[in-house]
């Protein structure tokens, strides 16, 4: 093979692959998650600026771990009841937020939840 070729052929592969590595790498999981909300729609969530907020992963992963779709399986088989992450992580965070005057997210049903 030309070596030219060859050079290119290594160069783009790099320029496609790396920074899908990187922001893996740097985030520690994907950066937008849509978390299944049941009836009431997904939850679009975006996990690297929660990431870079709050810097501590247990504040939520110490209910659920750092896997694919881990909140559903666990209500699946009854560990934690339905709403649990909703309600004692999610809103209790951002009307804490909201009370003490900060930049909070959202606290109404269609604000988080979308069909
Ligand atoms: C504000 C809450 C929150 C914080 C803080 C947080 N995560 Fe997550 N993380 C989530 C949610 C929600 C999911 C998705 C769970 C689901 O889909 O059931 C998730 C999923 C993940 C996943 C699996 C993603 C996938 O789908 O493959 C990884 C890996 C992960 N987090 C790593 C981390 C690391 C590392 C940190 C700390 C640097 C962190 N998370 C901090 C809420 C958080
Ligand atoms: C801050 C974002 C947020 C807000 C605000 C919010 N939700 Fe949720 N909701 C979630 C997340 C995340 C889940 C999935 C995790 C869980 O079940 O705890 C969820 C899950 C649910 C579920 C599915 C439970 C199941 O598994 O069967 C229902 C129903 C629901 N929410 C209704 C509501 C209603 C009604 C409101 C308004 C009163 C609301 N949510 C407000 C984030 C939110
Ligand atoms: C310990 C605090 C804390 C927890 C827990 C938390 N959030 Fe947030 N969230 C924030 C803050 C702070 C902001 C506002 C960030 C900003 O505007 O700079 C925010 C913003 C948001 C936003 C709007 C902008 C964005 O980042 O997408 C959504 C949607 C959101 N959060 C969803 C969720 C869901 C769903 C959960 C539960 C899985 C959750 N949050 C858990 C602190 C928290």
């Amino acid at each position: 093979m030309n070596s030219r070729f060859l050079l290119i052929s290594i160069v783009s592969t790099l320029l496609i692959f790396l920074p899908i590595t990187a922001i893996h790498a740097a985030s520690g999981g994907p950066h937008q998650i849509d978390i299944f909300g049941g009836k009431q729609g997904k939850v679009p969530f975006l996990h690297a600026k929660h990431q870079e907020n709050l810097k501590d992963c247990t504040i939520c992963h110490s209910v659920f771990p750092q896997e694919t779709d881990a909140i559903r399986k666990l209500k699946a088989e009854g560990t934690i009841k339905p709403k649990k992450v909703m309600n004692l992580q999610c809103i209790k965070c951002h009307k804490q937020d909201k009370r003490a005057g900060k930049p909070h997210g959202p606290v109404t049903c269609a604000t988080c939840h979308f069909k």
